[in-house]
């Protein structure tokens, strides 16, 4: 069924679990996510980010229309969540399109720009009955409209560096923002092909000790599964996942047009696609654990 991302994100972090959020792109991202979560017997959040519907010709609608009735009919609770929002227009467009949160993306400003675009933000969303989180000390690597790099951020497959959250400007900014969970900058970085970052533990430790907010990791692909298990261990509830997906499907797409050149029907390579897309979400899902029932 067709779930709140609220509900989902506060039985996780009242279990010290984590719900797993992935970016959707085509169908079969859809149905991989769904199914890899029946398979796991846990509760997952579809999310769109703004490079997707950028993507999609500039529409949310089709791809959310498809994920909220994909969400509808399955057998886990699954939850729409629209994701690295900077364009009000498209976050205006997020209740209308079945979306219960949005994560509003305003991380490259300075602070007081990021407080007061993200204040103004809540003030939208929480009229609308939405969920939202932000975000404080950008995490790098995301390619900005042109596919371009948009941060200072390290080369992608860097270790961590970049930005980090301050603990008492966090508890500022999520107090004067009143969003309902933070992304924070703790050593991961966005778009990573190899499962090498370190994480920055004892600062996440001071920020779950700090605020009272939901925790939630950003560029999770890059982070290999020991790391992703302590870091829910101390305090993120939300585990965002986008990159590991396309690697698993294009890589099993180009072994099988190599092995087949002769193929021509799509269904054949995508198929394949989408299965080694089902077994990359359940193995980052068995990795954070699963919200109580
Ligand atoms: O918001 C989406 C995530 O931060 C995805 O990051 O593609 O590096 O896994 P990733
Ligand atoms: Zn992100």
């Amino acid at each position: 069924p067709l779930v709140t991302t609220g509900e989902l994100v506060t039985r996780a972090a009242a279990g010290r679990s984590a719900v797993a959020a992935f970016n959707i792109i085509t169908l079969e991202h859809v149905e991989a996510v769904i199914a890899g979560a029946e398979s796991a017997e846990a509760s997952v959040v579809l999310q769109v980010s703004e490079n997707a519907v950028k993507f999609r010709y500039g529409r949310l609608l089709p791809l959310a229309r498809a994920a909220a009735v994909a969400a509808e009919r399955a057998s886990v609770p699954v939850a729409l969540h629209l994701d690295h929002v900077q364009s009000d227009d498209l976050l205006r467009q997020a209740a209308d399109a079945g979306f219960s949160s949005v994560m509003y993306d305003a991380a490259r400003l300075p602070y007081e720009q990021n407080l007061a675009a993200t204040r103004a933000a809540v003030d939208w969303a929480h009229a609308q009955g939405l969920w939202i989180e932000a975000e404080l000390g950008q995490v790098g690597g995301k390619p900005g409209p042109g596919g371009r790099e948009e941060s200072a951020a390290p080369p992608l497959d860097a270790h961590a560096p970049g930005a980090r959250t301050d603990p008492a400007e966090a508890r500022a900014f999520v107090g004067d923002s009143g969003v309902n969970a933070l992304a924070v900058a703790i050593g991961s970085t966005h778009a990573m092909t190899t499962r090498t970052a370190t994480l920055d533990h004892d600062l996440l430790k001071r920020l779950s000790a700090t605020l009272d907010v939901p925790l939630v990791l950003h560029g999770s692909s890059g982070v290999p599964d020991h790391e992703l298990a302590a870091a829910v261990a101390g305090g993120i509830a939300k585990v965002n996942v986008g990159t590991a997906l396309n690697i698993a499907m294009t890589g099993a797409i180009r072994d099988f047009l190599a092995a087949h050149p002769e193929a021509v029907d799509s269904r054949k390579y995508l198929s394949v696609g989408r299965e080694a897309m089902v077994r990359a979400v359940t193995g980052i899902i068995r990795t954070v654990g699963r919200p109580a029932a």
